[in-house]
């Protein structure tokens, strides 16, 4: 994060040295005490210990940054100085999973002096909470360090232990994020992205991750020797990792740390780690649900590109904005109605036009009738990874949509990892990485370019998410892994396990742009509608039972949440689709219940404006009996429990449809109990009785 240095004003103990000939060593403890980070300049090296509870979570790790042109900071390294601060505020969340965050928390700022070479310093910032620890580097405006710098290396290392066990996806691989979800020892991992999640052989969770990832590159663990990662940062084509200019300092690196997994979910560190809102009011960033025409293109009912089967057209767009507005849907998203589809998609970025519809689709119509249904047009702007060719248009598209109503732009940027094309002012044409600094750089550009119209964004292949959301409350929600468009044509399909992963995995990072809700749970086993398109494999299919898509809705968070199948599904089965209509997407509270990574979870949400709780969870290919005390309901007070649940015989693969809708009341001194069939889960709805 760039940032200009100024001297640091708080009530603050500080301590001042001289480059000691003996180690120096610094403990910061968690307010609870069970977390501490021990900092040392132990002979000349900067590094950081973790612990829980006295046990340790992080090996003695390296500290560090190199830079092209400065001398950088590695060895003989001393502790010069170190202030302590604490912190215990609330904060409030225009939207999210709880409206209220408490950021408590106890800092130590470390500045470390290099014996050799000019005088210079780094400083790492430590901030201890009771769910983990995150730390920063500050390079401030300095003699030995002036105007522009290349980060050449950020030294960092994470000595997570040989055996630990290691939840992760590769980081250097073609497809970006959208890899299932792989387990290992660390020892035996290359490369991984961040949030990385991790059991130690004392039974302690662990998460690595970043928090404001702002004008830099994206960290990748990197195994540098058997359960050792050093921080790897994208650079850009051509080189260095990052450029930037004195003072700065880097995004926060994060070790998550929980004595069981659903610990690692239920921690606020990566938004308490993020710079508060920048937008000010910000009433008009609007959560909710939506449908659009998009299903239908992944299962080829309908196309892209201009043909006989052409998607976005003016007539299909109203069908949808009334299914919508009869249904209560805040959103229609509509994908394929601007000039550029035709052909490979893929491959011809630079064909996209932002304001040109094609012929067939009238978008003034259709964002004046869609308001006067109250209901908004989600746009829709795939770039196919072409960024110079979006950045060229970006402006006049976001006005046009701005002029017709539209509050909400699905943003996408299909093309291999390291394909984004950035083109330099001579017209040379340069290949970038999506977790660059310079697609971090563009993605903030989109973000505060929308703002300034009101409008919000949800990015596919983005890049990761760091909790920016706090700082730029428009950016709603992001892909960054394998949603429910490879239940249509992943090879392979996402497996039952799927969603139980990436619980504990990709969603703490925050909010995913999923789309849930499947009905027809075997879509490419229906006759194709042209002879000439014929649909995917059969055996491709949401390897869930229904009750499980009903589960989705409160299990994988995200403020805009699509009822992704054909409205005909929907109304088909009115009885289960009344669960989506009736949960909410913005939450007053959530909590993690139970669960083990990759194999189920359950998770309460209490509704922000309704107060009603909502529960739901999901298993893997095991069927499996859960119980769990419903104590997060308000105490003395009766609720009427909707209850969405697997049939006794459902399966995912022989009975997805097998499901039990039912009526009890309860209170919160009951346990609520249900099986979930292999691939099931269940949804409940609590309504507070008057
Ligand atoms: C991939 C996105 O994830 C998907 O939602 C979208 O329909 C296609 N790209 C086309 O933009």
């Amino acid at each position: 994060m760039t940032k200009h240095w100024k001297p640091l004003v708080a009530l603050a103990a500080i301590s001042w040295a001289a480059a000691p000939a003996h180690a120096e060593s610094l403990t910061l403890a968690s307010p609870d005490g069970r977390i501490t980070v021990t900092v040392s300049d132990d002979k000349g090296q900067a590094t950081y210990t973790v612990a829980y509870e006295g046990k340790q979570v992080i090996a003695p790790s390296k500290l560090g940054m190199l830079f092209a042109d400065h001398h950088g900071f590695e060895r003989g390294l001393a502790i010069t100085a170190s202030i302590r601060t604490a912190k215990d505020t609330t904060w409030e969340q225009p939207w999210g999973e709880r409206r209220l965050v408490r950021d408590q928390h106890n800092e130590l700022a470390v500045t470390f002096k290099p014996a050799d070479g000019p005088d210079r310093q780094m400083t790492v910032r430590f901030r201890a909470f009771d769910t983990g620890v995150g730390f920063r580097y500050e390079l401030p405006e300095q003699a030995a360090l002036q105007g522009d710098v290349a980060i050449t290396e950020e030294l960092t290392q994470f000595g997570v232990g040989e055996q630990t066990t290691m939840w992760y996806t590769p980081s250097d691989e073609f497809n970006r994020y959208e890899y299932l979800t792989r387990v290992a020892p660390a020892g035996k991992v290359d490369d991984a992205h961040t949030p990385a999640t991790f059991r130690n052989e004392d039974g302690i969770y662990f998460s690595i991750h970043e928090a404001a990832l702002v004008d830099y590159a994206a960290m990748s663990l990197d195994q540098l020797r058997p359960g050792n990662f050093e921080s790897k940062l994208r650079g850009w084509s051509g080189g260095p990792k990052v450029k930037t200019r004195t003072g700065f300092t880097s995004p926060w690196r994060t070790i998550q740390v929980a004595a069981n997994a659903v610990g690692l979910i239920n921690s606020d560190i990566i938004l308490n780690l993020n710079e508060p809102n920048k937008l000010g009011d910000v009433s008009w960033v609007e959560p909710g649900k939506y449908v659009g025409i998009w299903w239908a293109m992944h299962i080829r009912d309908r196309s892209w590109g201009r043909d006989q089967i052409h998607g976005a057209t003016t007539e299909e767009t109203k069908r949808y904005i009334d299914f919508a507005a009869r249904h209560g849907f805040a959103g229609v998203l509509v994908e394929g109605w601007n000039i550029g589809w035709d052909g490979d998609w893929y491959n011809n970025g630079d064909l996209f036009r932002f304001t040109e519809p094609m012929p067939d689709f009238d978008l003034e119509e259709l964002g004046r009738y869609a308001r006067s249904k109250g209901v908004r047009l989600i746009g829709h702007h795939e770039t196919s990874a072409n960024i110079t060719n979006y950045e060229n248009q970006m402006e006049a598209a976001f006005d046009l949509y701005e002029k017709v109503g539209v509050r909400q732009v699905k943003t996408g940027y299909v093309a291999d990892a390291g394909d984004a094309v950035r083109i330099d002012a001579n017209g040379v044409r340069h290949y970038e990485w999506h977790d660059s600094q310079f697609m971090v750089r563009h993605h903030l550009k989109v973000v505060q370019e929308a703002a300034k119209r009101q409008i919000s964004i949800n990015a596919h292949e983005p890049v990761k998410d760091t909790g920016l959301r706090r700082t730029y409350p428009n950016w709603l929600a992001r892909e960054g892994a394998r949603g429910m468009e490879y239940n249509a044509w992943g090879t392979p399909p996402n497996p039952p396990e799927h969603e139980a992963m990436l619980a504990f995995t990709r969603m703490l990072s925050g909010p995913m742009d999923f789309t849930p809700g499947i009905f027809d749970l075997r879509p490419n086993e229906r006759p194709p509608l042209r002879e000439d398109m014929p649909r995917g494999d059969p055996s491709n299919r949401p390897e869930t039972t229904l009750a499980k898509q009903l589960a989705l809705y409160v299990v994988l968070y995200s403020p805009v949440q699509m009822a992704a199948d054909l409205p005909e599904n929907y109304e088909a089965r009115p009885d289960a689709f009344q669960f989506i209509k009736d949960v909410e997407a913005d939450w007053e509270e959530s909590i993690a219940l139970a669960g083990e990574i990759g194999d189920y979870v359950a998770i309460a949400r209490q509704g922000r404006k309704s107060k009603e709780w909502f529960l739901g969870a999901v298993t893997d290919e095991e069927a499996r009996d859960l119980s769990l005390p419903l104590d997060f309901l308000a105490k003395g007070r009766k609720y009427r429990a909707q209850i969405y649940r697997d049939g006794p015989d459902a399966d995912w693969k022989t009975n997805p449809y097998a499901m039990v809708i039912e009526e009890k009341v309860v209170t919160g001194g009951d346990a609520f109990a249900a099986r979930m069939a292999a691939g099931g889960g269940f949804a409940v709805r609590f309504i507070p009785v008057k």
